[in-house]
């Protein structure tokens, strides 16, 4: 047995409210549990979006009834939404800025959007664990890194994808720049051969989209190296209905399945990096990077387990997972928090509404 930090994870869409034929606040902290993570930043991309402190206060009292594991949150960034920004900075992790097409009706391109929402929000100085989490591929990445540089904000680019991004990111820490970033596992174990129709097809569709087995290469050297600081699973579930229809929205769950995927590479010797590292990426440096408390959590693995990923048995909403098929090594047998044991053997113990809303003061 391995006993390790409980993980957590910066970028997960919780769906609630408003989509909560997809997820909920329960299955979603379920489904974190069940993959060994203790704290999530949810993000803001709800069919009401999360860009105004009414939204974020309705979602904070939907979320502090139902969460079983630590839930912290990203505002939404509008061009025209700064005067909220005050009255909630206390109570978020970071703003989330949309600088590309996705899911959901908060994207803003082009270079006045995109002035207007880095000016608006605070310099690096004030509020260093509050980094603007950028949504953005190819150029657009090094515009805001341009941005960041120009008039001094935290960023955080969200789920790299291509070899390029990753220059330009490693290039920029070279030259000082306060920047973090984050892979998520699909851009790590897929290519977008997977999604052509007979094979994953929709269920390889998210954004940014999967891409060449040279991209997947360099992102895995970047988490080996450092230049990449975190994994996030940019657990983003959609169900089957819509992904078989004939408009299917992007994005795929990942909380139940990273580790699994991601310690057979370790335990095999594929990866380029070691447990210890593995652990850095899931769990210490998403904590440091935004300021979440540490020590909270804890997470035993049975690592000599091997198995297949299915779709049966996910606490998802959605029910799928696109790794089916695919092998995992490592089993989480048992979640503490805070020192009560809260998953064990497949089954949730915690109550729902038992865990905490993470607050972000400083
Ligand atoms: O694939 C994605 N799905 N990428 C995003 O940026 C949003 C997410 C979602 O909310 O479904
Ligand atoms: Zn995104
Ligand atoms: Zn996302």
């Amino acid at each position: 047995m391995l006993r390790l930090p409980s993980f957590a994870d910066p970028h997960v869409h919780l769906r609630e409210p408003g989509s909560t034929d997809k997820e909920d606040f329960y299955t979603g902290t379920c489904a974190a549990l069940a993959g060994g993570y203790t704290a999530l930043l949810d993000m803001p991309n709800n069919p009401v979006p999360t860009t105004t402190e009414a939204a974020l206060e309705e979602k904070i009292g939907l979320a502090r009834a139902k969460i079983v594991c630590d839930v912290g949150f990203n505002f939404g960034a509008t061009p025209d939404n700064g005067s909220e920004y005050p009255r909630i900075v206390q109570r978020v992790a970071g703003l989330k800025a949309y600088f590309g097409h996705t899911h959901g009706n908060i994207i803003f391109e082009g270079l006045p959007a995109m002035l207007a929402i880095f000016l608006s929000w605070y310099p690096a100085e004030r509020y260093p664990h509050k980094p603007i989490m950028i949504h953005a591929e190819g150029a657009t990445v090094a515009a805001v890194i341009g941005l960041a540089a120009l008039y001094n904000r935290r960023i955080h680019i969200c789920h790299l994808s291509k070899k390029s991004e990753l220059a330009v990111i490693r290039a920029a820490k070279e030259k000082g720049i306060a920047i973090t970033c984050e892979a998520a596992p699909h851009h790590l174990f897929l290519t977008e051969q997977e999604a052509a129709p007979d094979k994953l097809g929709a269920y390889a569709k998210m954004s940014p989209a999967l891409q060449t087995e040279e991209d997947v290469r360099a992102l895995w050297q970047g988490l080996a190296d450092g230049s990449i600081d975190m994994l996030a699973t940019d657990h983003a579930p959609h169900t089957r209905a819509e992904k078989d229809s004939s408009k299917p929205p992007f994005g795929v769950p990942g909380l139940e399945t990273t580790f699994g995927l991601m310690y057979r590479e370790v335990a095999e010797g594929r990866a380029g990096f070691d447990l210890a590292r593995l652990v850095e990426l899931l769990a210490i440096a998403p904590r440091r990077v935004f300021g979440l408390p540490e020590g909270e959590g804890e997470v035993e693995i049975d690592e000599t387990d091997k198995y297949e990923f299915s779709n049966e048995g996910l606490y998802t909403k959605c029910g799928w997972t696109p790794f089916v098929g695919m092998k995992g090594q490592g089993r989480v047998r048992r979640v503490w928090l805070r020192g009560q044991l809260v998953f064990e053997d497949g089954k949730v113990l915690a109550a729902s509404g038992s865990a905490k809303i993470l607050s972000f003061e400083g």
